[in-house]
């Protein structure tokens, strides 16, 4: 199952250290290739020794140890597939979530640009301090694959959620990622996200709801399966892949025909306003005598409509929010746009759509056919829409898109 794979396991200074000959062996047992490196608070809890013996290679603690041609770290970080730190003090996870490399481990790592699974175990008030899950977060959004402490009687006498998780859930996700297939490799995916920004004067806009998480859970699940991103958003992200920050329709079309011509595909998940003003105030507006005002707007341009207009070999999906008539609308629209998918998503719940994490939606393709994806957190919606857009044709149907059937 592991033949011919560089497992690369970073072991830091905590308790459940000593769990980790057990996981060495288990990918050994399946014949990966494993190299251990250490921090030194690491070698409190185990000795080079057992770790040499069970990964059959040298194991790395110091930093300028090993005399070779490359730096030791970028070694370490070119021949690994995968880097595998178990388990992860909440110290060594405040260091690698500001990039400090003081030792080997958080040099390796910060120089690592392939997978790298993060097993953090700890005291169960640690876990729940805000800054540290302030630094997981930071590390889950630059891409690193969190495997959740569990809960339970802990080392420390105390009970509550801190816990490493099972060894087995290590090892899964590790043989998980290592045998996906990065299907989105060399593609470059355009995304837009959020709601787009209307000046009326200096202090003051007209926009929508729209928080933007159904694009960033695109962009994040696109950059995961080995896509070039870039995501064109109005709110703020801070990502490995490119961000283009705009702020108006006339801004975003900008940046979309920017990227346009070199996109495989480009998915306009933001809500673009209809309309601006037309004729923004350089200062700001004074209150007058009159009880009414009027301001005129005049129509942004059709971003989606328009790409899809000139698309030559891209895959164009539009987005469709609709407080009624979801389904009635969203056919009506994809024939309007022209555009190849339509993902339409019913604004009118609390449940889903606008500001929530989950959606559910219903992608229509220009073929006339539908897949309804049911509730699910956004990040799973958006890995069935590439599914969908990039994925498999389904046998039992005659090679339709969207197979409605249940039974396959
Ligand atoms: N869209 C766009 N440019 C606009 C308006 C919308 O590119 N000026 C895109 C959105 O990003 C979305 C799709 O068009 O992918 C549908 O947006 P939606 O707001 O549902 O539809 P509208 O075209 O605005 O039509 P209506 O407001 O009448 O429903």
């Amino acid at each position: 199952m592991l033949s011919g794979k560089n497992i690369l396991i970073g072991i830091t200074g905590g308790i459940a250290a000593y769990k980790i000959c057990e996981l060495i062996r288990m990918f050994k047992r399946y014949n990966a290739n494993v190299r251990v490196i250490c921090t030194p608070n690491a070698m409190n809890f185990v000795t080079k020794l057992t770790l040499q013996n069970l990964s059959q290679n040298e194991v790395g603690i110091e930093e300028f140890e090993i005399p070779d041609y490359k730096p030791e770290h970028i070694s370490y970080a070119d021949e690994a597939d995968i880097m595998v730190i178990a388990p992860v003090t909440a110290n060594t996870i405040g260091k690698i979530a500001n990039g400090l490399c003081d030792n080997l481990l958080t040099s390796v790592v910060s120089a690592f640009k392939k997978p790298v699974i993060i097993a953090p175990a700890m005291n169960c008030n640690m876990w729940e301090n805000g800054i540290i899950q302030e630094n997981i977060e930071k590390l889950r959004k630059f891409g690193y694959e969190i495997v959740d402490p569990e809960s339970g009687f802990l080392a420390c006498g105390s009970e509550g959620t801190g816990r490493l998780c099972s060894l087995e859930k290590i090892f899964d996700r590790t043989v998980e990622i290592l045998n996906s297939k990065k299907k989105l490799l060399n593609k470059k995916i355009v995304i837009t996200a959020g709601g787009t920004i209307e000046n009326i004067d200096p202090v003051r806009y007209i926009s929508n709801y729209s928080s933007g998480k159904m694009g960033i859970a695109l962009a994040d699940i696109a950059s995961s399966q080995g896509a070039e991103v870039v995501l064109i958003s109005t709110v703020d992200v801070s990502r490995g892949y490119k961000v283009v920050k705009v702020k108006s329709a006339l801004e975003m079309q900008e940046a979309v025909e920017n990227e346009f011509d070199t996109a495989d595909c480009v998915i306009m998940a933001a809500a673009v306003a209809d309309y601006r003003v037309k004729n923004i105030a350089c200062q700001k507006m004074k209150k007058t005598s009159e009880n009414e005002i009027t301001i005129d707007l005049i129509k942004n341009p059709d971003i989606l409509k328009e790409i899809s207009e000139k698309k030559t070999s891209q895959i164009v999906v539009g987005f469709c929010a609709e407080s009624e008539n979801l389904i009635e609308n969203a056919k009506e629209k994809i024939v309007k746009k022209g555009c190849d998918y339509l993902i339409a998503n019913d604004i009118s719940r609390k449940d889903i759509g606008f500001s929530s994490d989950f959606n559910e939606v219903t992608i229509l393709s220009k073929n006339g056919e539908m897949k309804k994806l049911e509730r699910a957190d956004k990040r799973q919606i958006a890995k069935q829409i590439f599914e969908v857009i990039y994925g498999q044709k389904c046998d039992c149907t005659d090679n339709r898109e969207f197979c409605t059937s249940k039974s396959c």
